[in-house]
């Protein structure tokens, strides 16, 4: 299969492409072949990050805005005609103990880490139908299946997110449409960044050097990483890929 063009033809949707794993895996797809509506949340850096790309269109939108689906689903078919796959990247990742925690921050990490991936899919599933062979692709986290001190509401929505794919690759499958969430380890994006940067320096450089050493290939993730496994499960080829969650960690979660 030639390396170059391979999602040529298809139009992809992400979200949360101003910065980290969003902006790797538009420009990736961009790259290939795929023309991208990219969109993030107002006051973002979105159209500085794609200025001159000439694949890649911008919307500055809030996910979790009640008008968010139709207004980036309806984006993408004016820009592009069509939608191909969906990739649900957008996410926050509060801290707050788990007796200390308040009602806005949980509210506010489901209602974009989970709800708003639920409505945006719906919204964009009669143009993947269309598609003949729609991908769906979430961002979920190696906390969909573990959890982290201090992250109950980030850790609570990931797991909800796997559930989600589950249930989107059973009720679309019959469709053509495939529905995955990837599992990131540790990241070097905007997220985990300002999480070093404000963290006591001792605290920041042991979770790092904790991550880098869990991690059997001995180094912590780039944005590429896992924009490089989103792009396989975004292939035409992958299309019996459906339902899983594919870690990309460096091997970290497999070590006891
Ligand atoms: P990032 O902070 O670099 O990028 C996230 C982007 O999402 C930002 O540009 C932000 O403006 C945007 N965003 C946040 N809330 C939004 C909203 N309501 N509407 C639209 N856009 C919004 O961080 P990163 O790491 O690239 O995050 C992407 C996804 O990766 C998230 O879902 C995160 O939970 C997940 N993840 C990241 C890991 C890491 O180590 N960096 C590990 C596991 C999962």
């Amino acid at each position: 299969m030639p390396r170059e063009n391979r999602l040529l033809g298809r139009v992809a949707l992400v979200t949360g492409a101003a910065s980290g794993i969003g902006l790797a895996t538009a420009t990736l797809f961009a790259e290939q072949g795929a023309k991208v509506l990219a969109s993030d949340v107002p006051g973002s850096p979105l159209a500085e990050r794609f200025a001159g790309n000439p694949n890649v269109a911008c919307v500055y939108k809030d996910v979790s805005d009640e008008d968010a689906p139709e207004v980036l689903v309806g984006a993408a078919i004016e820009a592009f005609g069509r939608l191909d796959i969906l990739f649900n990247n957008a996410g926050i990742c509060p801290t707050e103990p788990y007796l200390e925690q308040s009602q806005a921050t949980w509210n506010r990490t489901l209602a974009i880490n989970v709800t708003a991936v639920n409505r945006l899919t719906i919204a964009a599933a009669p143009h993947l139908k269309q598609s003949g062979s729609g991908r769906i692709i979430n961002t979920g986290s190696v906390q969909s299946q573990v959890a982290g001190p201090t992250l109950t509401a980030y850790t609570v929505s990931k797991h909800a997110l796997a559930g989600l794919t589950k249930q989107q690759a059973l009720e679309l499958g019959p469709f053509g449409i495939t529905a995955n969430y990837i599992q990131p380890g540790f990241i070097l994006t905007g997220i985990t960044e300002t999480f070093l940067a404000t963290a006591p320096k001792a605290e920041a450089d042991a979770f790092a050097q904790y991550w880098k050493t869990k991690a059997p290939v001995g180094r912590l993730g780039q944005p590429i990483d896992i924009a490089r496994g989103a792009l396989f499960l975004a292939l035409e080829s992958s299309s019996f890929i459906s339902g899983i969650g594919l870690r990309i960690d460096g091997g970290a979660m497999a070590r006891l």
